[in-house]
C-alpha cells in the first residue's frame, strides 16, 4: 500500500484547518442564528462557547488524530479502544450529513457569483432567490458544487487540499478586508457597527434554555468540531507541531474572519435600513443583493461578485474537509483507492442532498438535526474519551511539540470537569428540545420554523 500522505508544511495544515473552519457557518449561518437568538449578545455567548468548549474540544480531536495517524474511526482501534469507534463514526456521519445540504447552499453561492455579474440577482432579489433555490436549478448547482469538491479531494492531501487552501485562505482574508474597508466608507456605517456592539443580555438570560444550545451548536459548526474533520486533518500531522499553538491560531483566525465578515455584511444591511439576519436561511441571498442594488449599477455588481466569490471559496474549503473526513475512513480502514472513493461518495452525498435542493424546508431540517444532535453528541463522547479514557496518553500527546506540560494538565482537567459538565447540559437541553417540545424552538430556524 502507498505511504500515507502528510502535510508538507505546518502552515499548510493551519491553512487547511482554517479553510475548514471558515465557511458558510461564518457568513451564511451566523447572521440568521444571531437574529433568531436575540441579536448581538448571541455573538458574545458564541465567543464564550468557542473559548470554554470549542477550543478544548478542538484540541481533543487533534490529540486523537495525531496520536493515531489514521482515519477518525480507525483511530480508536489504533489507540487500543476499539469499543469507542462509534464516536468517530457519529462524527464521520455528521460530515456526510452536513455536506449533503452544505453543497446545496454552496451551489446557490455559485449561482450568485454569476447572478451578480449579470445584474439579474440585484434587479429583483427575492424573485431571483426563489428561482434558483428550489427545484431543478438548485439540484443542478448542487451537482456542480459537489463536482468541484470531489475533484479537489480526489487530488489528495498535498496536491489537492493543501494546495487549494494555500490560495483560498489568503484570498478570503485579502478580499474580505478590502470589502470591509469599502463598507466603512458607506454613509451611516456607524449604525451597523453599533448593532454589532450593542448586546441585549436581558434576552439571553430570559431565553438561556434555547440560546445556549444554539450558541454552542454555532461554535462547533464554525470551528468544524464534532465532524471528525479535525481528527482526520490532525492525522496527517508530524510530531513536532505544537497542538495548542496551532489550535489557538485556527480559532482566533476563524473568529477574526467571522468578525470581518460581520463588518462587511452588517453595515451594508443597516445602511439600507434592513434588519441584519432577518429572513432565515435566505438572509444572505436576499438582503445582501437588495443592499447592493441600492449602491447602484456597476459598483453594486462589482462588490457583489467579489463578495459572493469570497463566500464561494470559503464554502469550498470547508466542503472539501467534510468530504475528506468520510473519504479518509474508506481509504485508511478498507484500503480503497482515493479517486473512485471520492467520486462514489460524492455521488451518494449529492443524492442525499436532493431533497434539500428541492425544498428549503428540508435543508433547514437537515441543518437542525446536524447542529442540535450530531455535533453535540459527538463532542460529548470525544470529551469523555479524551478526558477519562485516554488520560495520560492525551497529556503526553498534547505536550509533544509544545513542551507545555502544565497547560496539558489544565486542559485535561478542564475537559474532565467544566467542559464535560457544560456539554452534558447542552446535550440534555437539545434532546429535550428535539424530542419533548412539540415545536422545537430553534431546530428549524427563521420563518421556516
Ligand atoms: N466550519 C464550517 C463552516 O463554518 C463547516 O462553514
Amino acid at each position: 500500500m502507498a505511504e500515507r500522505e502528510t502535510w508538507t508544511t505546518r502552515l499548510g495544515f493551519i491553512l487547511a484547518a482554517v479553510g475548514s473552519a471558515v465557511g458558510l457557518g461564518n457568513i451564511w449561518r451566523f447572521p440568521f442564528a444571531t437574529s433568531a437568538n436575540g441579536g448581538a449578545a448571541f455573538v458574545i455567548v458564541t465567543l464564550l462557547a468557542v473559548l470554554i468548549i470549542g477550543i478544548p474540544a478542538l484540541l481533543a480531536e487533534f490529540v486523537i488524530g495525531r496520536r493515531s495517524n489514521t482515519d477518525a474511526i480507525g483511530a480508536f482501534r489504533k489507540l487500543g479502544r476499539p469499543g469507542w469507534r462509534f464516536v468517530g463514526a457519529i462524527g464521520v456521519f455528521a460530515s456526510f450529513w452536513t455536506l449533503s445540504y452544505y453543497s446545496v447552499v454552496g451551489g446557490w453561492v455559485m449561482r450568485y457569483v454569476l447572478g451578480t455579474a449579470t445584474g439579474n440577482a440585484l434587479a429583483t432579489p427575492e424573485t431571483y432567490f426563489g428561482s434558483i433555490s428550489v427545484g431543478v436549478p438548485s439540484v443542478a448547482s448542487h451537482a456542480v458544487f459537489m463536482a468541484v469538491t470531489i475533484v479537489i479531494v480526489a487530488f489528495g492531501i498535498e496536491r489537492g487540499i493543501e494546495l487549494a487552501t494555500k490560495f483560498m485562505v489568503p484570498a478570503i482574508v485579502v478580499l474580505l478586508v478590502g470589502l470591509a474597508v469599502f463598507a466603512a466608507t458607506l454613509p451611516g456605517a456607524g449604525d451597523g457597527y453599533a448593532f454589532l456592539l450593542n448586546p441585549d443580555f436581558g434576552y439571553i438570560i430570559a431565553n438561556a434554555g434555547s440560546v445556549l444550545p444554539a450558541a454552542f451548536g454555532q461554535a462547533l459548526f464554525s470551528l468544524s468540531v464534532g465532524f471528525s474533520v479535525m481528527i482526520t486533518y490532525a492525522s496527517y500531522l508530524g510530531e513536532d507541531d505544537s497542538l495548542p499553538i496551532d489550535g489557538l491560531s485556527i480559532a482566533v483566525t476563524n473568529f477574526a474572519i467571522a468578525f470581518i465578515a460581520g463588518l462587511v455584511v452588517i453595515p451594508l444591511l443597516v445602511v439600507q435600513g434592513l434588519q441584519p439576519g432577518a429572513g432565515g436561511i435566505s438572509a444572505t441571498f436576499v438582503a445582501i443583493p437588495t443592499a447592493l442594488a441600492e449602491l447602484g449599477g456597476l459598483l453594486g455588481q462589482v462588490v457583489g461578485v467579489v463578495f459572493f466569490f469570497v463566500v464561494l471559496i470559503a464554502a469550498l474549503s470547508s466542503a472539501i474537509s467534510l468530504l475528506e473526513a468520510v473519504v479518509a475512513y474508506l481509504v485508511d480502514s478498507f484500503g480503497f483507492s482515493r479517486v473512485p472513493t471520492a467520486v462514489g461518495l460524492g455521488v451518494v452525498i449529492f443524492v442525499v442532498g436532493i431533497p434539500s435542493a428541492w425544498n428549503t424546508a428540508w435543508l433547514a431540517w437537515f441543518d437542525g438535526i446536524g447542529v442540535a444532535l450530531l455535533l453535540p453528541v459527538t463532542v460529548l463522547f470525544v470529551v469523555l474519551f479524551v478526558g477519562w479514557v485516554l488520560g495520560r496518553d492525551a497529556i503526553d500527546e498534547f505536550t509533544k511539540g509544545s513542551g507545555a506540560g502544565w497547560l496539558a494538565s489544565v486542559w485535561l482537567w478542564g475537559l474532565r470537569t467544566v467542559v464535560l459538565l457544560l456539554v452534558v447540559i447542552i446535550v440534555a437541553l437539545n434532546l429535550q428540545d428535539l424530542f419533548l417540545t412539540p415545536s422545537g424552538s430553534y431546530i428549524i430556524p427563521g420563518p421556516l420554523r
